[in-house]
């Protein structure tokens, strides 16, 4: 049996035997609605994102074994396989793995699973890369989750993280306020309400770039009222990140110093901020925390 049989087969018993855990009700029904209703696949943006959040190129992926953690609806599977990796796996908790299986399907090295990443259900030391962008600030112990993703590294393999910045106190403070309404919203609401939210997003995009200082105050204080409300040039993408940011319970913050913590206490070496001098492929992308680290090639204990 080869190395992907042998993965898949284990990822279907072990999910199967997964008990039931901490309620992320709203988590799986916000993002199996979110990945399948919103199929953004912008190639020349994931390329360029995947690239600068993960630091990863064709080198670092050939023959390689790859997890996805948090895959959503694949679109960075979809780039990671144009390199020739040995097998790509996505992993995700909610219905985005129809989408994901959708999006990859021309593409014979991924296989995407359904899974938590708090109990994967893949042997210990499995991948030689991992990839999590954007999820594990989605979950309910980040640094668990976190630690339970190092330890599918192989030795000498390599894990990078992207996660939302803590902001200042008075932007955390706007932040909670609004997503203590919004994650209570049915999201049979919520999700018309950012479509209609959405030309907000570019009305702040014009008044940031105006040169005319009041007007650009305007634009902070709009974009102070209506913090969640995408920016993205793209109008479908602004309605899906704008529900991404407001429908989730669980949307942590964090500074790099803490994340960087969370790889030393994982045994990690080599760890570096990716995030220091972030790349943007357009004006208004969100900042984020940005770590890499390896897993010692031989253990020290
Ligand atoms: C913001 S989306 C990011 C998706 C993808 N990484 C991307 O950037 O396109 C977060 C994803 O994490 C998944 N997720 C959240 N908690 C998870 C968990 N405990 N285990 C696996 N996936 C989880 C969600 O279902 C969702 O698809």
């Amino acid at each position: 049996m080869d190395h992907s049989s042998r993965l898949q087969e284990g990822a279907s018993a072990r999910s199967e035997s997964s008990a039931p855990g901490l309620d992320q009700a709203r988590t799986k029904s916000t993002y199996s609605l979110q990945w399948n209703r919103y199929r953004i696949l912008r190639p020349d943006e994931d390329r360029a994102t995947f690239r600068n959040h993960t630091g990863l190129g064709p080198a670092d992926l050939a023959g390689a074994v790859v997890l996805d953690a948090g895959c959503g609806m694949g679109r960075y599977l979809r780039i990671a396989a144009e390199a020739p990796a040995a097998l790509i796996v996505g992993l995700d908790l909610s219905l985005a793995v129809l989408a994901a299986r959708d999006s990859t399907r021309d593409q014979p090295a991924v296989a995407v699973v359904q899974g938590d990443l708090a109990r994967p259900p893949f042997p210990p030391g499995a991948f030689d890369q991992i990839y999590s962008l954007g999820v594990i600030d989605h979950t309910p112990d980040p640094e668990t989750t976190f630690r339970s993703l190092a330890g599918l590294l192989k030795p000498g393999g390599r894990i990078v993280v992207w996660v939302y910045p803590r902001e200042s106190p008075i932007v955390e403070l706007m932040m909670n306020a609004q997503r203590r309404v919004s994650t209570r919203l049915p999201l049979a609401i919520l999700d018309p309400l950012c479509r209609l939210l959405a030309p907000v997003g570019a009305l702040k995009r014009r008044l940031a770039a105006s040169r005319f200082r009041p007007i650009e105050r305007l634009g902070v204080a709009l974009h102070l009222a209506t913090i969640g409300v995408s920016m993205h040039p793209d109008p479908e993408v602004r309605v899906c990140d704008t529900l991404d940011w407001y429908a989730p319970r669980y949307l942590s913050r964090h500074t790099p110093e803490e994340v960087i913590g969370w790889f030393r206490r994982a045994g990690l070496d080599d760890v570096v901020d990716l995030g220091r001098d972030p790349i943007f492929y357009h004006a208004g992308q969100g900042r984020g925390v940005n770590i890499a680290g390896r897993r010692p090639a031989v253990s020290s204990g």
